[in-house]
């Protein structure tokens, strides 16, 4: 591996391109719908347990594991043993599913900043959504027709992905954070603004914060809570870790995950309060309550959001504008983290030059995101999106920190990265990864199987 060319120019650059990574549809889409369906602010508690116990022990252990084996994730467990390689694999793979979905709802996002200027979803966006536009419905019987005006900005996303992985990490990934990132800070706090000072807003955001405490007792809150944090961070899809490989030798490690991990979450939340505010001054005009469709996959950010546009007083174009480019931005330097943790492991394993690599899995991926952009788009994302994510990101969890915690020791790696470190870490992390994360996910993995299969 070329690791000298392969290398974060600045430390500040390293943290634009972990936070554009961590940042994305996920804090955006996924964070508000899944807070509200379990627990609305009740769902902050399970929430930042599992960032402390979960969420940021795995972050540090994922960049000082890349840092210290300087590779992807399939070649720094094939370093541990070569019988550890598969773990590798298996987050590629699920990383690879991942993005072939996420790409089409970032196209989803490119095709509403154009809507925007002409608020084409008109007063229906539901309709709008599953009605000829855009011709998603969520059975699989529509499977046949494959939307070309989807199909080719899904290429757009695809091309996008492909620049700027294939111009390598300094020049492509982290320069293109620089820029993203910067805009999308902006991005949001216009958004937020305008949410909080519109009328009725209050509502909104209580109805977005109010604990709903009888949640608390339910195990399906906290394996959603789990998964948001995986999600949020993006850990456990090889992608820190890849992150992690390009450091140079001498990095502080442990603050850069509580960096990434605040700044990530800090976004989630401010975000979540300005859409919050604009729903509630929706709901405030209509007099209708904030419905059921906010809990729904699509149903906040191209449902409930469009609505909510077409109400506002003025500067429609301009809010829907911002809030669809803040998703696209937030995709993309989202989607390019995963694939490279692709790219990487095809150079790593095959000896592939970037290029190569680069072209292959964005063209593979391509292939596979024609599926999402058929009439059954919406129900492959979410079928696919569940399995995914449950059995795949949730067991790569268990297998990372029991594999790297007992067998290559967590007392080794804390050894490695506390004196690179600005602060200093304890055993508590030793006993997180060892015996509090690999336990609580396979209970809950386990409690879900068993709710699946019955
Ligand atoms: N963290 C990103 C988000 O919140 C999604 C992501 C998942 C990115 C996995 C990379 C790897 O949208
Ligand atoms: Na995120």
């Amino acid at each position: 591996m070329q690791q000298e060319e392969n290398q974060w120019g600045s430390r500040l650059g390293f943290i634009l391109a972990t936070i554009g990574s961590a940042v994305g549809l996920g804090n955006i889409w996924r964070f508000s719908y899944v807070a509200y369906d379990n627990g609305g602010g009740a769902f902050l508690i399970p929430y930042f347990f599992a960032l402390l116990t979960t969420g940021i022990p795995l972050l540090i252990l994922e960049f000082s594991f890349g840092q210290k084996m300087r590779g992807s994730a399939t070649l720094s467990f094939a370093k541990i043993h070569k019988k550890w390689e598969w773990i590798g694999w298996w987050s590629t793979l699920v990383t690879f599913v991942l993005i072939t979905y996420y790409s089409v709802i970032i196209s989803w996002s490119f095709k509403y900043i154009y809507y925007a200027f002409t608020q084409a979803w008109g007063s229906n966006p539901e309709a709008f959504l599953y009605g000829t536009h855009l011709n998603l419905s969520s059975g699989i019987d529509s499977l046949g027709g494959i939307n070309i005006s989807i199909l080719a900005t899904v290429a757009l996303v695809w091309l996008i992905n492909l620049v700027i992985v294939y111009n390598g990490i300094e020049a492509g990934v982290e320069k293109a954070s620089k820029i993203f990132m910067p805009i999308l800070a902006v991005l949001m706090l216009i958004i937020t603004v305008r949410g909080v000072t519109l009328p009725g807003a209050i509502d909104g955001i209580n109805q977005f914060l109010e604990p709903d405490f009888s949640a608390l007792l339910n195990p399906k809150v906290w394996l959603a809570a789990y998964g948001q944090i995986f999600f949020t961070l993006s850990v456990c899809f090889g992608v820190m870790i890849t992150y992690g490989s390009y450091l140079p030798k001498k990095s502080d490690i442990v603050n850069n995950a509580f960096i990434t991990s605040l700044a990530n979450c800090g976004f989630s939340f401010i975000v979540g309060i300005g859409v919050f505010g604009i729903v509630g001054y929706m709901s405030a005009q209509t007099g209708q309550p904030i419905n059921d469709v906010v809990a729904q996959s699509i149903g906040l950010a191209f449902i409930v959001f469009p609505k909510a546009i077409n109400m506002l007083p003025t500067f429609q174009t301009f809010l829907g504008f911002i809030f669809f480019l803040a998703l696209g931005i937030a995709g993309i330097s989202s989607s390019i983290s995963m694939v490279e943790a692709v790219v990487a492991p095809l150079m790593d394993k095959f000896g592939f030059s970037r290029k190569k690599a680069a072209t292959i899995v964005c063209g593979a991926g391509f292939l596979g995101s024609t599926l999402f952009t058929t009439g059954a788009g919406l129900y492959f994302l979410d079928v696919i999106d569940h399995y995914n994510m449950q059995f795949g990101v949730a067991i790569i969890g268990i297998l990372e920190a029991a594999v790297l915690g007992w067998y290559y020791k967590a007392e080794v790696l804390r050894k490695f990265f506390n004196p690179i470190s600005n602060f200093q870490i304890g055993t508590w992390w030793d006993i997180m990864i060892k015996f509090i994360t690999p336990l609580l996910l396979t209970i809950m993995v386990v409690k879900s199987l068993i709710t699946e299969i019955s």
